[in-house]
């Protein structure tokens, strides 16, 4: 049994291209689904799993993310001032729940370069790394499953969803076989394979548990697809010295970097909200019509 995992990389200094014009001057990371941005879910995840120090890479023009997770006195002021305490104490909350701190990528090299920057914060401890991309359902349990993974075999897991085989060449893609509920032992990785180079349709999603061997991999690696560091090259050089693991789920993953699952996301989640979800329910029924 390890240590419990404590800290969190949520690297976040992406140009978001696929979400333009949105993103044009707006991190995708803050836009919202429902009325909560999505770097927001994230940390809730983070910390619904005991994470209490979160790392937050930044680029240019994410400065909206920080004063998100600040608190502010202005507006603080005049909802006191108003008597809305509910929101008063919602707005404190997020600014409590949990300690976030920020490093900036300077320049967007890559998700492999991303995580490097962490290396100083992290330090020499197993930590995990959250992709605001990718938006877990609360019930889901997955970041759960894969720390208890991670508890079990002290090596690196990633969390792996089967896709249509057409849809391979958009994920880091894994061969491997199997090792218990749920968990596989991944004997290889390729990132965003053609799909019929693709060793299995196990793609690679935005949660990973990783050693901090990860670092000297990352150091190793070179520049690969579209020049950049890639994550899952650094994961393979990894597998050089030590076992990576690969935890398999169905279902509660959202890519909310997509604008059909962005939608989804949106009303799957404003369905499931009280104040929400049977006014929408009516309306969304009556928009569409009979059947
Ligand atoms: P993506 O390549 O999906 O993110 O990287 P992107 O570049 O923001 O988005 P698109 O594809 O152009 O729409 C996955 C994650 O890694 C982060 C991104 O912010 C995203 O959360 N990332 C990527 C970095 O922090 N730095 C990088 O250099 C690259």
């Amino acid at each position: 049994m390890t240590a419990p995992v404590k800290k969190a990389v949520i690297p976040a200094a992406g140009l978001g291209t696929r979400f333009l014009p949105a993103t044009k001057a707006l991190p995708k990371e803050m836009l919202p689904l429902v009325d909560k941005p999505a770097i927001q879910y994230v940390v809730e995840e983070a910390v619904s799993v005991g994470i209490t120090d979160i790392l937050i890479i930044s680029g240019r023009g994410k400065r909206t993310i920080e004063d998100h997770f600040d608190r502010s006195f202005e507006l603080e002021y005049y909802l006191e001032k108003g008597g809305k305490n509910e929101e008063l104490a919602q707005m404190r909350a997020i600014a409590d729940m949990a300690e976030i701190h920020y490093v900036r990528q300077g320049e967007p090299l890559g998700l492999g370069h991303a995580v490097s920057v962490a290396r100083e914060h992290v330090d020499d401890q197993p930590f995990v790394v959250m992709l605001g991309d990718d938006i877990m359902h609360e019930k889901s349990g997955i970041l759960a499953g894969m720390l208890a993974a991670h508890e079990r075999t002290g090596s690196s897991v990633l969390a792996l969803k089967s896709v249509n085989h057409s849809e391979v060449s958009l994920y880091g893609c894994v061969a491997h076989e199997p090792a218990g509920d749920s968990l596989v032992r991944v004997l290889d990785i390729i990132e965003k394979p053609a799909p019929e180079d693709a060793p299995s349709d196990l793609g690679v999603m935005g949660r990973y548990v990783l050693t901090p061997g990860i670092f000297d991999a990352i150091e190793q690696t070179a520049p690969g697809r579209g020049g950049e560091i890639q994550l899952t090259d650094a994961i393979k050089v990894l597998m050089g010295t030590e076992a990576v693991y690969g935890y398999s789920f169905v279902h509660g993953r959202y890519d909310v970097g997509n604008k059909l699952d962005y939608l989804r996301a949106t009303v799957e989640f404003a369905l499931e909200r009280e104040d929400l979800g049977p006014a929408l329910r009516i309306f969304l029924k009556d928009f569409l019509g009979p059947e």
